[in-house]
């Protein structure tokens, strides 16, 4: 048996958890718990490390249901220790496609990932979950999930993958945010959605502002002005007056980002926000016409 703490939670809000796995060394990877009278609702999985369904019966006895930001690994990877799952109509088809990844290498993937003194005490036991069929829920734009006495509204936000949610609860007045908007918003690979898109669908999401203060996402936390700072800075891509900084993306091609980063990782001219983006694939136009993969 695996004798690690695979888990740690803070409560940031009444009812409502921030959860991250803690015997993994510098990972900053979050899932939130939110509980209502009669139902809770986990907000991503991270990676799959240990096993969360048994993790979040310790903070609620309430039925959980399961719903993803979006369909990364990162953010559906412990899915598979639960029965079902809602994800973005969009990124059903990423989330399909992790079916069959082995059990094997996960647990490689957590050792690699854990601090040196969990990496001895790491088993290969019921903690790790092999990839199967389950079953999936869409959710889009406007679905409400009704915890009994707290709801949490599903907003459309495409841009980082097609499909990506955020998730709007009135009570705490927080928006779980996933990867949509933070200070390393990936829009490089080839299916996120153009940057003009995504623009004009961060503007739909500020119109939503009023409803909450703080956007806890799947890796980082801010306040709502962050919105300003995407709106501002994906405008700039598209007139082309960003710093366009050129790197080797995660998928090994040519990328830009939208700003200079201090030797520290922060970004220069003080931004907190930041952004990757294909050069080839800023506006519509840029992609009209293109084979699909
Ligand atoms: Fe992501």
């Amino acid at each position: 048996m695996s004798n690690v703490p695979f888990f740690e939670s803070e409560k940031i809000a009444d009812r409502t958890y921030k959860i991250k796995n803690a015997f993994t060394g510098d990972i900053d990877t979050f899932c939130y718990l939110a509980e209502g009278e009669t139902g809770a609702l986990l907000i991503d999985t991270m990676y799959g490390f240990g096993d969360l369904n048994a993790y979040v019966k310790t903070l609620t006895d309430k039925p959980v249901k399961v719903v993803n930001t979006h369909g990364h690994w990162d953010h559906v990877g412990g899915n598979f220790h639960f029965d079902s799952c809602y994800i973005p109509v969009r990124d059903i088809n990423t989330f399909q496609g992790y079916i069959g990844f082995p059990k094997e290498q996960l647990f490689e993937l957590a050792k690699n990932s854990a601090k040196d003194e969990y990496k001895d005490l790491l088993v290969l036991d019921e903690n790790f979950a092999g990839t199967h069929p389950m079953k999936v829920y869409p959710v889009s734009d406007g679905d409400v999930f009704d915890l009994g006495g707290r709801k949490l509204e599903v907003v459309d936000c495409g841009g980082h993958t097609p499909g990506h949610i955020v998730l709007i609860d009135d009570m705490t007045r927080i928006c779980f945010a996933g990867d949509v908007c933070n200070g390393n918003t990936l829009l490089e690979f080839d299916d996120c959605l153009p940057v003009s898109v995504y623009l004009e669908n961060l503007k739909r999401l500020k119109t939503y502002a009023p409803r909450f203060d703080m956007m806890y996402g799947g890796h980082e936390i801010f306040d709502s002005s962050i919105i300003d700072e995407g709106i501002e800075t994906a405008a700039k891509v598209i007139a082309g007056t960003d710093d366009k900084v050129k790197e080797t993306g995660m998928t090994g091609k040519d990328i830009c980002y939208a700003y200079k980063k201090n030797d520290d990782g922060s970004n220069e001219g003080g931004h907190r926000f930041n952004m990757s983006y294909d050069p080839e694939r800023v506006t519509v136009d840029d992609v009209r016409g293109k084979v699909i993969r």
